[in-house]
């Protein structure tokens, strides 16, 4: 199983985040930690790797936040993306180029494939009917309509995909459509889009899938599946803003679908990190070079884009790229039997999951429950027992007892091994074993086995020490527990590098503790330390967790809280109620409305606020709003803001803040 490798090529590859908000465990462990461990675990192998992602910034939810914020779309995705950057160096993410889609590179690449996709014929503009919210005047594509999927009758399924059965939709197709915005029922309205015409690439994805022998079986299943079903054309023109520009005649105004530019970004960040490096042209290496292999990590929702979608982009272009080596695509992770979600506090984010333990602790209960064949909960309970049982008891506590007793007994120099008996030599054996085993689990990405092998290791480890006693060997035979230690410690040496894919940090640690310091690489695990190499003196690898899941759960509550406000604070917040005395459109914004408010005692202050989607000026004017009035003023569109009205948003839908009762302009908001 283990094979010995020349040196090859990988391009490994996770789903790029959506940037409008922190990523949370279930992403760390379903795309990017998983994608790192393989990247660590190739270069290990001597491999020539690039690890590439980015931020992605399009689509649909990160405009309709800026609309209520009243920002840009970038410097939304610019804060977020500064920010997921900071996180993964935490995180010890070892990304050779993580990008972004507003690259400039990613969009001149975007540009360039769609374009020779076009001239090859294989996309062709259509009338078409969709959704159009009358109210937001807006057409619904993709999340901007709701409703029922035809397929497995979920009711949450939106216009592109449903999360329910994974299916990928069109808008047109929901049953009892909603605007995701206002909710309002949608009319039909014909318009242009261009079409990618996915069906002429059928029976090359009906042959990638069948003959792709490192696909994981839902990736496979679920695929085969949407073939045989048959393939549709897809859309890939929208009418929002916010993306980058359909190149096809005739399609000015119009932006490319977020998802078919997106999954074009694993090439775009290739070229762009070799450009980068003065290397041009070496992208190419990595995707036409047909040793070269692609590994893409995702969870599931993502598996029809990069099994069908990508690979017919790729196809279509005519070139003859390499089309993935392995789409390794997991289920979710739940917390407590429900999927993560911001808006309802489920779930456990990776800024703050930091601030309880450091990245290796989270790294090695993600990897070892990692959710490979089917779903998983994150318990306390679960991650006290992998934190306590497997890194410190088994781990932590083997290693610190080899180093200890070489210390004691030797002076801290690695002892001559001489005859070793065959429960030396089994160990050993067993060890060498573990590493093959793991070296192919991770080839496979089965990294959850893998992780598995390697605390094996230092099980074997523990045991061998119980049964050989050195404590009481070195005063009856000297030789045997100098073999004994020996050998404990060629264990440690092993774990030191093939712990370095999962925990990095423990590993460099231990490699210090063992006084290496040339680089690692994989296949020089098994290979002993030299006698009388001297090692640094024992320190401890991890600290036992002493709080209980239901003590760690109040941690995780008060480091959220620790963003409270104190009462002093809230005090020097105005809230007054206000009279809206005028109340009109922005002109050439859809979104914004310019309201002139009396704040009390006749003064009239001016809000620029992104409600026109919801609210039409004449049924504002007279009505009583909470305000805040002392804000720094800002400018929003050109126009000044100088008090901000105060609204609920639920699921997109934007409601005002009024007192139940008649309020004179001007009372307090207590
Ligand atoms: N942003 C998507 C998500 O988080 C994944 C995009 S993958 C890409 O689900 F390949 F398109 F980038
Ligand atoms: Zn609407």
């Amino acid at each position: 199983m283990w094979r010995c490798t020349q040196l090859g090529k990988v391009v490994v590859t996770c789903a790029w985040p959506y940037i409008n908000y922190t990523p949370h465990l279930g992403t760390m462990i379903g795309s990017i930690l998983s994608a790192d461990v393989v990247a660590r675990y190739y270069r290990l192998r001597g491999d020539h790797v690039i690890f590439v992602s980015g931020s992605d910034e399009h689509g649909t939810p990160v405009e309709v936040e800026a609309v209520r914020l009243g920002i840009s779309p970038k410097e939304i995705t610019g804060r977020n993306h500064a920010q997921a950057v900071e996180l993964w160096k935490k995180w010890k993410i070892s990304f050779d180029n993580y990008s972004r889609t507003e690259s400039p590179v990613h969009k001149a690449f975007v540009k360039e494939i769609f374009s020779k996709i076009y001239e090859n014929g294989y996309i062709f503009p259509q009338e078409t009917e969709l959704p159009y919210c009358t109210k937001c005047e807006r057409f619904l594509p993709d999340r901007f309509v709701e409703g029922k999927c035809p397929f497995c009758d979920n009711e949450s399924a939106r216009g592109d995909q449903c999360d329910s059965c994974g299916r990928l939709l069109e808008p047109t197709t929901l049953s009892e459509p909603r605007c995701a915005i206002c909710g309002s029922k949608p009319v039909i309205r014909k318009v242009k889009h261009w079409y990618f015409d996915l069906r002429k690439f059928s029976a090359e994805l009906l042959r990638f899938i069948e003959q792709n022998k490192n696909l994981p079986a839902n990736a496979k299943k679920f695929s085969l599946n949407l073939i045989k079903d048959g393939l549709k054309p897809r859309a890939i023109t929208r009418d929002n803003k916010w993306g980058i520009p359909a190149p096809f005649p005739g399609a000015e105004g119009k932006t490319i679908y977020v998802w078919v530019e997106a999954v074009l970004g694993y090439v775009s960040a290739s070229i762009e990190y070799f450009k980068h490096r003065g290397e041009e042209e070496r992208w190419k290496e990595f995707w036409f070079d047909k040793t070269a292999k692609t590994f893409y990590f995702i969870g599931k929702d993502n598996i029809p884009f990069h099994t069908l979608i990508l690979p017919a982009l790729l196809l279509a272009t005519g070139e003859a790229y390499n089309l993935p080596w392995n789409v390794s695509s997991t289920e979710f992770l739940q917390f407590k039997g429900e999927r993560f979600s911001k808006s309802h506090k489920v779930g456990i984010w990776i800024d703050e999951a930091l601030e309880l333990f450091s990245a290796d602790y989270w790294r090695y209960f993600l990897i070892s429950t990692r959710p490979e064949t089917k779903d998983t909960n994150f318990s306390w309970e679960i991650f006290l027992e992998k934190v306590n049982a497997d890194l410190n008891d088994t781990l932590g506590n083997f290693v610190h007892r080899s180093l200890t007793f070489v210390t004691q007994y030797f002076n801290g120099v690695v002892p001559r091994a001489l005859n070793l008996d065959e429960y030396d030599e089994l160990v050993l054996a067993s060890v060498s074993d573990c590493v093959s085993k793991a070296a192919g689990d991770l080839e496979a990405c089965r990294l959850q086995a893998a992780l598995r092998h390697v605390i094996e290791v230092s099980r074997l480890g523990n045991k061998y020490l119980n049964e050989r006693e050195p404590w009481k060997l070195i005063k009856t035979d000297g030789q045997k527990a100098a073999n004994t230690l020996n050998v404990a410690l060629q264990l440690v040496k092993t774990l030191a590098v093939i712990l370095a894919p999962f925990t990095p940090s423990c590993a460099e640690n231990l490699s210090l503790l063992l006084n290496l310091h040339e680089k690692a690489h994989w296949d020089t695990a098994t290979q002993p330390l030299p006698e009388g190499h001297k090692i640094e003196k024992p320190k401890q690898l991890f600290k036992k967790v002493e709080l209980n899941a239901e003590e760690l759960q109040d941690k995780l509550e008060e480091i959220r809280n620790a963003e409270t406000v104190t009462f002093n604070e809230f005090s020097k917040i105005d809230l007054k109620i206000g009279k809206i005395v005028e109340a009109e459109n922005v002109s050439g914004s859809k979104n914004l409305l310019k309201l002139r408010i009396d704040v009390g005692h006749g003064i009239v202050r001016q809000a620029v606020a992104g409600i026109a989607q919801q609210y039409k000026p004449e049924q504002l004017e007279g009505q009583e709003i909470a305000v805040l009035t002392n804000l720094q003023p800002k400018r929003i569109f050109g126009l000044e803001s100088q008090v901000m009205i105060l609204a609920a948003e639920d699921g997109g839908i934007i409601s005002i803040l009024q007192p139940d009762k008649p309020v004179k302009p001007g009372s307090k908001v207590k």
